[in-house]
């Protein structure tokens, strides 16, 4: 059995790349492995580690939850709570850590040198620490593997480091090395105006992505004005080195279809765009338009969302609380016995 977590920050705009690359992935897992233990949580307290909007932050994290949902995560065979409500446990065990993690580790992180920029003297404490809190995320519940996505690999190891630091330190097997599972990495969805850039949703142009929340007109235009190039699709693998655009359309056709792009290739080779593109189309309305449709609906009203993250959270407290009390037994710690 695998205790599986992973989380997304309440920060997204959701599109296209967070389903394919991590969503999807989670749900399949889900599904594919019933007798695993799943957690999901939506990272608020990571999300304030850069400027936000705190009008917005409980209903944003009441969003991510419902794509969750909608995407098809159940409630019933997975953990689904907001990290802050656990944030007793996260942000406790998060300090035991960071008495084993080393400045040297910390200061190599690539995000943290992103995020920070040129003025990086003024960034905030809690983004320097985000890989710490990130670790007590998933040692917090011994979780064994965590589903993310290539960019998240560095904080993967850094939370194995720091768990193989305290079992060392303190002379005893405890933590699980928790295991990356890089998925999406196939599936790395990228901008529909430039095939060289990550769909992301800080890119200016909105055609340059599929939102989660877009209507089907808007996801066909979007679909039917990707660029291109003049070529008609290949008819190997290989024929899509050096076309970007080309390649990230038939990544997302056959993700979205759970085909391999040879699948899709052997179906479509020799064929116009013209002729690709409105099937791409039709089948990205069929599966994204229900997950829309659904979280619509979950969002219109809050009870029932909030109801799946107060037992999510009762859930993983359930499971967090005995194994913080053992790392602070384990450290040496008083406590009435
Ligand atoms: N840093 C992750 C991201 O930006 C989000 C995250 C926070 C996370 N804590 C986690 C992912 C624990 C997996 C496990 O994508």
């Amino acid at each position: 059995m695998k205790r599986i977590l992973s989380g997304m920050q309440p920060t997204y705009q959701l599109h296209l790349g967070n389903y394919l690359g991590a969503l999807k992935n989670w749900v399949d897992l889900q599904n594919a492995e019933p007798e695993n233990e799943n957690l999901y949580c939506v990272v608020d307290m990571h999300a304030i580690t850069m400027p936000y909007d705190r009008d917005s932050l409980a209903k944003a994290t009441r969003e991510i939850a419902a794509a969750y949902i909608a995407a098809g995560i159940d409630p019933k065979k997975s953990a689904i709570f907001a990290q802050s409500s656990v944030g007793d446990l996260h942000g406790e065990l998060m300090w035991l850590l960071a008495t084993m993690t080393q400045i040297g580790k910390l200061n190599r992180m690539t995000q943290f040198k992103d995020k920070a920029g040129k003025n990086a003297e003024k960034a905030g404490l809690g983004l320097y620490a985000y890989p710490v809190l990130m670790a007590a995320d998933i040692l917090i519940y011994n979780a064994t593997h965590v589903p993310v996505g290539e960019d998240q690999k560095q904080h993967l190891e850094l939370a194995r480091d720091i768990a193989a630091t305290f079992n060392h330190r303190y002379e005893k097997e405890f933590f699980t090395l928790p295991e990356p599972m890089i998925m999406g990495a196939a599936t790395r969805v990228m901008s529909l105006r430039d095939g060289s850039q990550k769909m992301s949703k800080s890119a200016e142009s909105d055609m340059s992505r599929i939102n989660l929340t877009d209507t089907p007109e808007m996801i066909a235009d979007k679909i039917k004005r990707a660029k291109t190039d003049p070529n008609p699709l290949p008819d190997s693998v290989e024929g899509l080195e050096g076309r970007p655009e080309a390649a990230n359309l038939i990544t997302i056709y056959a993700a979205m279809n759970n085909q391999t792009k040879e699948q899709v290739i052997a179906e479509f080779a020799g064929k116009q765009f013209s002729e690709f593109k409105p099937k791409l189309s039709d089948l990205t309305v069929e599966k994204i338009a229900p997950i829309t449709a659904r979280m619509r609906e979950l969002l219109a009203d809050q009870t029932e969302i909030d109801a799946i993250l107060k037992d999510g959270a009762e859930k993983a407290r359930l499971v967090a609380e005995p194994i913080l009390t053992e790392v602070k037994d384990i450290m040496g710690f008083w406590s009435l016995k």
